[in-house]
């Protein structure tokens, strides 16, 4: 059998995502359609012998009640919330909770980030592969690319280590933090968030251990613990370093403090992806992984893509997402990459391009919104635009409206963050 935990941190964390994370927290924020954390749960659901997935966090339990006994009842498969009573740290918060996730006796463990976006190749990472070859595919925003190649089998099962690491090669935008052994795959190096050149291989922040990872935890639990207490007897204290004093014994960082000191002792590997691969640390991110899903919907779940008779016949551009209870009036145009929430009202000759539309907005007559995100019970006036450069790196590259905004009728809204429940009337 095996295990998922989807780590979803708390409320201290995701500052960047506000105003969006104000009333929701953000893994419960919709990317196509679905929360965010709804993502990594699908593609874990498609592990074979899957046993349960955990979700741990220190958000309050009651904000993750109702959608985790949804998503159990919808997937059959238990989905359980388990709340840390402060932060542990990234592998810290695994190791408090390791008597749960060791019920069934596990023999491997999956540990996915909630705030990434990608296609999670969890089954080949772990390489139950029937027969020596697989089929990848690579899912690009606006147009089809589909790849099919015979790729060896080397994944987790056959390093036979401690851990596989997702990577991915993307050097454009930030330095990688891993060095790789190109044959054995093994993880040579591991520098958290360099800044200058390391490699060109990022961390995706998905990972397949066996259970030895709790005593790697524990020993620098232990190790931490020791020094603390020499310290104490120490006279020099002051000349220790900040950071040491300052951790806590059972706060473990599953960079610093597991990746780095265990990387090049043939205990660490890697599994590269050639898919999409992106981080959803800010608003701008989430709309361009919402359309990143949206384009993948095509090939897992077609059904969730407007096009058919829950649009009543509004003109559909690329990928939609329309939620069954809103309503899209026929001579509106959507698309492409549109997300629509539950009982959003969509007036007559609207034109909706890049956006996500959250639940009980309406967008009224002839009005335009394109690389935007319309808060919940917004409301935007007829022959108004809500409207940016669509640039999602920038901090004001797309435009969002906090929640209960008003536009009013003609008014214009470019490349701006609105706070929640302002009246935009000029
Ligand atoms: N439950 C819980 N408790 N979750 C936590 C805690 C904690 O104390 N601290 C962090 N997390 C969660 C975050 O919500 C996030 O999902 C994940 O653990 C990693 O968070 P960070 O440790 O803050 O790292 P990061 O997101 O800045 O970067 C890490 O992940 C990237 C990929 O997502 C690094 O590993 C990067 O190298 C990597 O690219």
């Amino acid at each position: 059998k095996v295990v998922a935990v989807i780590m979803v941190g708390g409320p201290t964390k995701g500052t960047r995502f506000r105003p969006l994370s104000f009333n929701t927290p953000k893994p419960l924020f919709p990317l196509a359609g679905q929360p965010m954390v709804h993502h990594p749960i699908s593609a874990c659901k498609r592990i074979p012998n899957l046993a349960q997935i955990f979700l741990i966090g220190f958000y309050e339990e009651r904000e993750f009640t109702l959608y985790v006994s949804s998503i159990s009842n919808e997937l059959k498969i238990p989905v359980r919330y388990l709340k840390e009573d402060k932060p542990h740290g990234s592998a810290g918060g695994l190791y408090y909770f390791r008597n749960i996730i060791m019920e069934d006796n596990p023999s491997h463990i999956f540990l996915l980030n909630c705030d990434v976006c990608c296609s999670f190749p969890l089954t080949d990472m772990l390489g139950n592969f029937p027969v020596p070859c697989k089929t990848l595919y690579t899912y690009q925003y606006d147009s089809l690319n589909i790849n099919q190649m015979l790729v060896s089998v080397e994944a987790h099962k056959r390093y036979s280590g401690m851990g596989t690491v997702l990577v991915s090669a993307e050097s454009a935008s930030q330095f990688g933090e891993l060095v790789a052994d190109p044959i054995t795959k093994e993880l040579l190096h591991y520098t958290e968030k360099p800044e200058t050149f390391v490699s060109d291989l990022i961390n995706c922040g998905v990972y397949v251990f066996t259970p030895d990872i709790f005593t790697a935890i524990q020993e620098v639990s232990t190790h931490r613990e020791d020094q603390a207490n020499l310290r104490h007897l120490s006279s020099f204290e002051t000349l220790q370093s900040p950071t040491s004093r300052a951790l806590p014994q059972d706060f473990v960082r599953l960079d610093q403090d597991i990746l780095s000191p265990f990387a090049g002792k043939k205990q660490l590997y890697t599994y590269e992806t050639m898919d999409f691969w992106e981080q959803i640390k800010t608003p701008g991110m989430s709309l361009k992984c919402s359309g990143l899903y949206l384009a993948q919907f095509r090939y897992t779940s077609p059904d969730l893509l407007a096009g058919g008779d829950g649009t009543k016949s509004a003109s559909i551009v690329g990928d939609v997402y329309v939620h069954p209870s809103a309503k899209v009036h026929p001579t509106a145009k959507i698309g492409a990459n549109v997300s629509i929430s539950a009982n959003v009202r969509v007036g007559a000759g609207v034109r909706l391009i890049g956006c996500i539309i959250l639940d009980d907005v309406e967008v009224q007559e002839n009005a335009v919104v394109i690389n935007s995100i319309v808060g919940w019970k917004s409301s935007i006036g007829k022959w108004s635009r809500v409207q940016a450069d669509g640039d999602y790196n920038a901090k004001l590259g797309i435009t969002i409206l906090g929640e209960a905004v008003i536009v009013e009728d003609e008014v214009v809204v470019i490349n701006s963050i609105v706070l929640p429940n302002k009246t935009l009337n000029e």
